[in-house]
């Protein structure tokens, strides 16, 4: 790699190139074959998965999104609840929520995890609560030991976005094995991303996971009888060949981000940069790697002109989103998530990174940032 070569936030073509002979023969098999709705992949993929997550039901639907909003219309959320979710996290989180026609009301982030402050969400719970979202941002576990009481004690549904954090864990259980049901993305750059949308959910549930199953296909247990009203939300045959040939790596490639994640902080070590705190007995799995710098966005602009890709995860809290002005948020202003967001920054993050490359983004911060103390 010369020094001039960029150095983009995600690389997805590398990737793709080392598996692309796999995916093709299994891809292959399905054209010749000709099942291209719900054929034997989707099914082989949702067992392999549902095994990886640590429970028995894997349901393979079409995105994300459809995701959380399968999972909430199977525990029959609707106009008149609210759900409680964290105010920095993409879009989908809430939209899920918003339509179901139930309130999403937001709490503020834990200012070292960046993930739902489990302090607080006793304090946004009404009468009209069913259910928590937390999400495992950027690939670290949100609190569950701690929100799953809560939410025992309250009567609540757990719903995990786990979008971002394919193998994560905490003391050894997987994220999306701890609530009613987790939700996965396999969008492209997911840690586990295929080559178009897909999503999963997972449930330890055996009726739950029959109510999505019927919900992802038009509620139909057999062909032209409805039992529900269902969604045409089905995860494609030719996205599981993907899924099911990248299945074989996932853990090499998690292994790999917490590698990059290492090399990072041994770099930026004493740079007066907020790096990601992993949390004890966490595995974090850096589907992101973001620090946070007061200048942020003249960081960003620094590194970019060096040809250092960085993004931002993400730049407007939830709450202040259009389709949220006046929901019931409690409280009204999120102070840490209103401050992060103009502070945080997603560095390039890969498996196939190498120490080199880091040591590049590293060099290229430092050039910007004044030392605090010097590196011993
Ligand atoms: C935290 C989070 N939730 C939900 C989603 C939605 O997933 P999708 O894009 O597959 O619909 C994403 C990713 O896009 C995400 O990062």
């Amino acid at each position: 790699m010369t020094q001039k070569s960029p150095i983009p936030l995600v690389d997805l073509a590398t990737q793709s190139r080392n598996i692309r002979d796999e995916v093709l023969r299994r891809m292959s098999d399905v054209i010749d074959a000709g099942r291209y709705i719900l054929g034997q992949e989707v099914g082989e993929f949702e067992e392999i998965f549902a095994k990886y997550c640590q429970v028995p039901y894997a349901i393979g639907v079409a995105n994300g999104t459809d995701a959380l909003h399968l999972a909430l219309r199977a525990i029959e959320i609707g106009p008149g609840d609210e759900v409680i979710t964290v105010g920095n996290s993409f879009a989908a989180t809430a939209f899920a929520i918003a339509y179901t026609g139930a309130e999403a009301v937001f709490v503020d982030i834990d200012p070292v995890t960046y993930n739902i402050d489990a302090t607080l969400i006793e304090q946004a719970i009404t009468p009209k609560t069913k259910a928590i979202i937390p999400v495992h941002l950027y690939g670290q576990p949100a609190p569950m030991r701690e929100i799953m009481d809560i939410a025992k004690r309250h009567g609540l549904y757990v719903v995990e976005d786990c979008a971002q954090s394919h193998g994560a864990e905490i003391d050894g259980q997987r994220c999306g094995s701890f609530g009613d049901f987790g939700c996965f993305s396999f969008y492209p750059g997911k840690n586990l991303g295929a080559f178009g949308d897909g999503g999963a959910i997972v449930t330890k549930n055996p009726g739950l996971a029959e109510r999505v199953q019927l919900l992802r296909n038009y509620g139909q247990r057999v062909k032209n009888r409805h039992d529900l009203l269902g969604y045409n939300c089905r995860l494609d045959t030719l996205q599981a060949c993907v899924l099911l040939t990248k299945m074989q790596y996932i853990e090499q490639w998690t292994e790999e981000r917490r590698r990059v994640a290492q090399w990072y902080a041994e770099e930026l070590a004493g740079l007066d940069l907020a790096l990601p705190q992993e949390s004890s007995g966490y595995r974090h799995v850096y589907h992101l790697y973001v620090v946070r710098h007061p200048e942020r966005d003249l960081l960003l602009k620094h590194l970019s002109d060096q040809g250092i890709y960085g993004g931002i995860h993400y730049p407007n809290p939830l709450f202040r989103a259009a389709p949220f002005l006046g929901s019931v948020t409690v409280p009204f202003e999120l102070p840490i998530c209103s401050q992060f967001a103009n502070e945080i920054l997603s560095l390039p993050m890969y498996p196939e990174m190498t120490r080199e490359q880091v040591a590049r983004v590293a060099e290229g911060i430092r050039s910007f940032v004044s030392m605090e103390t010097v590196k011993q």
